[in-house]
C-alpha cells in the first residue's frame, strides 16, 4: 500500500496530473489580497467569532486546570468544600465552552456561506459576460464545476481553516500555558519530542494538494462528459455507442478513484503519524513526571493536571495540521476560481463608448477577415459589403461558406480580426454593447428554448411586453394556434412538453422572440428551415412585413425563400463570390445559377 503510494511518479497519468498542476500556480499575491480582504470585510462578526473562540480556547485550559484541585484537593486531602466548588466550576466551564463552540460555528460559516455566494454570483456575472468563444473554449460542464463544487472548497478553506486556525490556535496557547505554568521543567524536557511531528505535516500537505488539484479536475473533466452524453443520449443510442461511452466513462470513475485513493492514503496517514509520534512525547512525560512525583518534587495533580493538558494538545494541534490540507486543496479551487474571474475579455467596450440612436441604420463590413482562432486559416477573407438603410440582403452559399460567421460579426458576438464592421458610419467596437445589441433581433440557426413557459421565452425579446404583445408576436410567427393546444396554452413549461415541440414549432416560437423585440437590425440565420413549404410561405409573409424598413440579414438556403431579397449575396470559402439581384444572378449563369437550377429541378 505504502509503496502504491510512495512509487508514483512514472506512470503516465501521474504526469498528466502533474501537467495539470503547472497550469494552477500557487495562488498570486493579489489573488490572496482578494480572499483576505473578502474575509475582512466582515470583521465585526469576525472580532466576535475570534472572542467566542478565546472563550472556548479558555474553557479547554480552565479544565486541565481543573483536575490539580480535583487530584490533590478532593482526592488526596479529602476537602469537602472543594467536592461541592468544583464540579460548579466544571458546569460553568462547559458551559461556556458550548456556547463559545456554537457562536464561533455560526458566525464563521456566516462568513464563509457570504463568500461562496460572492465567488457564485462573481463567477456566474463573470461567465455571462465573457464571449461565447470562452464557453465553448472551458467546456459547460467545467464551468458549472466551478460554480458548484470549486466554491464549496474554498468555502472550506474560509471557515473551516479560519475556526481552526483561531480556536486551536488560542487552545494551544491556553495548553502550552497549563504546561508550563504546572511544570516548567517537565514541559521543557517534553517538548524536545515535538518538533519531529512537524516535518510529517509539511510533507503530507504537499501531497494532498497534488492529489486535489488533480481530482478536481477530473471531476471537471466528468462533468462536462456528463453532460455531453446525456444532452447527446439520442446520438449515442442511435449509433448504439453505449457500450463505448461506458467504458470511457469507466476509465474517468478509474482515473478518479485512483487519485481520491491516493489523496485518502495521504490523509490518512497523516493521523496516525502524528499519533505515534504524539505517542513517544505522552511516554516520555509519564517516565519523566512519575519520576519527579516519587522524588517528591512534584505531586500527583500537578502531574495529572499536566498529562490532561498535554492530552488535549493534541487535539488541536492535530487539527492544526490538517489545516494546512485544507488550505491547500481551498488553494487548488480558488486558483481554477481566480482563472475565470480574470479571463480577460476579448470582447471589450471602448472608454466612453457611443449609443446608437435612431431607427433606421446601414451595416457595413470593410475589409473583413474573421477567424475563429488565432492559428487557423481565415473563415471569412476581405468582405466588403454594405446594406443600405431598410435593405434586405439574403446570403446564400454552400454550407460552411461563412455565412453565420459574418452575421454573429455585427452583435460582437465574435470580434473581426482584420477590417471593421460598422453601422450608422460608427465602428461596433466604439458602440456600447448594451446598445449595439438593443437594436438587434436574431434568430439563430439552431433554436435555443430555455425551460420557462413559452410565454415567458417570447417575453424574451422583449421584457416589458404584454401578454397581448406576445399572442400578437406568436400570431405573427404562426405559432399562436399550435401553442393555443398545449396543456397550458402560452404557460406551458417547454421542459414538461418534453420533445413533443417538432423543430418547426420550436423555430416558430423563436420568430415570435425575434419579432416582439421590434429591432431595426433583423438577423434570420435559416429561420424558416424546419417548416414545410406551406407553413413557410406564411412565416416569410410575415417575416417580409416585419423587414419592411429594417435592415435585415437573411440567410437561407432554400432560394425561393429569399427572391423577394434587394440583393443576394453568395458567401463561398469566406469570401463573396457573386452579388446582385436574383435576375442579376440568373443572367450571370455562375454558382448562384447552379444553385437555382439545382434546387428547382430537385423540387
Ligand atoms: N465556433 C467555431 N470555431 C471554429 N470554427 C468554426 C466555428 N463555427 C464555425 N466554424 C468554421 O467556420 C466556417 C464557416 O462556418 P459558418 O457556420 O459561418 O458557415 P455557414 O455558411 O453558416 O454554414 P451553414 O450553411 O452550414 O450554416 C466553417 O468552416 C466552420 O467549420
Ligand atoms: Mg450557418
Amino acid at each position: 500500500m505504502l509503496s502504491f503510494f510512495l512509487n508514483v511518479d512514472n506512470s503516465s497519468w501521474y504526469n498528466k496530473l502533474r501537467f495539470m498542476e503547472n497550469k494552477n500556480p500557487k495562488l498570486t499575491k493579489t489573488r490572496q489580497k482578494k480572499i483576505i480582504s473578502l474575509v475582512l470585510a466582515y470583521w465585526k462578526r469576525l472580532l466576535l467569532a475570534a472572542l467566542c473562540m478565546v472563550v472556548v480556547a479558555g474553557a479547554n485550559g480552565a479544565m486541565a486546570l481543573l483536575v490539580k484541585p480535583v487530584m490533590d484537593d478532593i482526592f488526596i486531602n479529602q476537602n469537602r468544600d472543594m467536592l461541592l466548588l468544583i464540579p460548579g466550576i466544571a458546569i460553568l466551564v462547559f458551559f461556556l465552552k458550548g456556547a463559545g463552540t456554537f457562536g464561533s460555528e455560526y458566525l464563521m460559516n456566516y462568513i464563509g456561506e457570504n463568500i461562496i455566494r460572492f465567488f457564485r454570483e462573481s463567477l456566474y456575472e463573470k461567465i455571462m459576460d465573457l464571449p461565447i468563444s470562452f464557453i465553448h473554449k472551458e467546456k459547460t460542464g467545467a464551468l458549472m464545476s466551478r460554480i458548484t463544487n470549486d466554491v464549496n472548497i474554498v468555502k472550506g478553506m474560509v471557515s473551516t481553516a479560519v475556526i481552526n486556525l483561531f480556536r486551536d490556535f488560542f487552545s494551544v496557547i491556553a495548553f502550552l500555558f497549563v504546561i508550563f505554568y504546572r511544570d516548567w521543567q517537565l514541559a521543557l524536557g517534553a517538548f524536545v519530542v515535538l518538533p519531529l511531528a512537524f516535518y510529517p505535516i509539511i510533507l503530507f500537505g504537499r501531497r494532498v494538494r497534488k492529489f486535489s488539484t488533480g481530482t478536481q479536475e477530473t471531476m471537471a473533466d466528468l462533468n462536462s462528459f456528463l453532460h455531453e452524453t446525456f444532452t447527446g443520449s439520442k446520438i449515442i443510442k442511435i449509433f448504439n455507442l453505449q457500450d463505448f461511452e461506458k467504458e470511457r466513462f469507466k476509465e474517468k470513475t478509474n482515473i478518479l478513484f485512483r487519485l481520491e485513493m491516493k489523496k485518502v492514503i495521504a490523509k490518512a496517514l497523516s493521523s496516525p503519524v502524528m499519533e505515534f509520534l504524539g505517542g513517544l512525547g505522552i511516554a516520555f512525560i509519564i517516565w519523566f513526571g512519575g519520576l519527579r512525583v516519587i522524588n517528591g518534587s512534584s505531586t500527583p495533580g500537578t502531574f495529572f493536571s499536566f498529562l490532561t493538558a498535554v492530552m488535549m494538545l493534541y487535539d488541536p494541534v492535530k487539527k492544526l495540521s490538517k489545516l494546512n490540507n485544507t488550505i491547500q486543496e481551498g488553494i487548488a479551487s480558488a486558483s481554477r476560481i481566480f482563472d475565470v474571474l480574470e479571463e480577460s475579455s476579448i470582447i471589450m467596450e471602448t472608454k466612453n463608448p457611443e449609443k446608437l440612436m435612431g431607427r433606421s441604420f446601414d451595416v457595413e463590413f470593410d475589409h473583413v477577415d474573421f477567424s475563429y482562432n488565432d492559428n487557423e486559416a481565415p473563415v471569412l477573407n476581405d468582405i466588403n459589403l454594405k446594406a443600405a438603410p431598410g435593405e434586405v440582403l439574403a446570403l446564400v452559399g454552400m454550407s460552411g461558406g461563412g455565412k453565420t460567421s459574418l452575421v454573429n460579426l455585427v452583435p460582437r458576438l465574435y470580434d473581426v480580426t482584420r477590417g471593421r464592421v460598422l453601422i450608422a458610419g460608427k465602428n461596433v467596437k466604439d458602440l456600447s454593447i448594451k446598445s449595439l445589441r438593443d437594436h438587434i433581433s436574431i434568430v439563430t440557426q439552431e433554436p435555443i428554448l430555455f425551460n420557462e413557459s413559452v410565454k415567458e421565452n417570447i417575453r424574451y425579446g422583449k421584457m416589458d411586453a404584454t401578454d397581448l404583445e406576445i399572442e400578437n408576436a406568436a400570431k405573427d410567427a404562426f405559432a399562436y394556434e399550435f401553442i393555443q393546444g398545449f396543456p397550458q396554452g402560452f404557460d406551458t413549461i417547454i421542459g414538461e412538453l418534453g420533445s413533443r415541440l417538432s423543430g418547426g414549432e420550436k423555430q416558430r416560437i423563436c420568430i415570435a422572440r425575434a419579432l416582439i423585440k421590434d429591432a431595426p437590425i433583423l438577423i434570420l440565420d435559416e429561420a424558416t428551415s424546419a417548416l414545410d413549404s406551406q407553413a413557410e410561405r406564411l412565416v416569410q409573409k410575415a417575416l417580409e412585413n416585419l423587414m419592411k424598413g429594417r435592415t435585415s440579414f437573411v440567410i437561407a438556403h432554400r432560394l425561393s425563400t429569399i427572391d423577394y431579397a434587394s440583393r443576394i449575396i453568395l458567401l463561398k470559402n469566406g469570401a463573396i463570390k457573386e452579388q446582385g439581384t436574383h435576375d442579376d444572378l440568373m443572367a450571370q449563369k455562375g454558382d448562384y445559377f447552379k444553385l437555382q437550377t439545382m434546387q428547382t429541378a430537385k423540387g
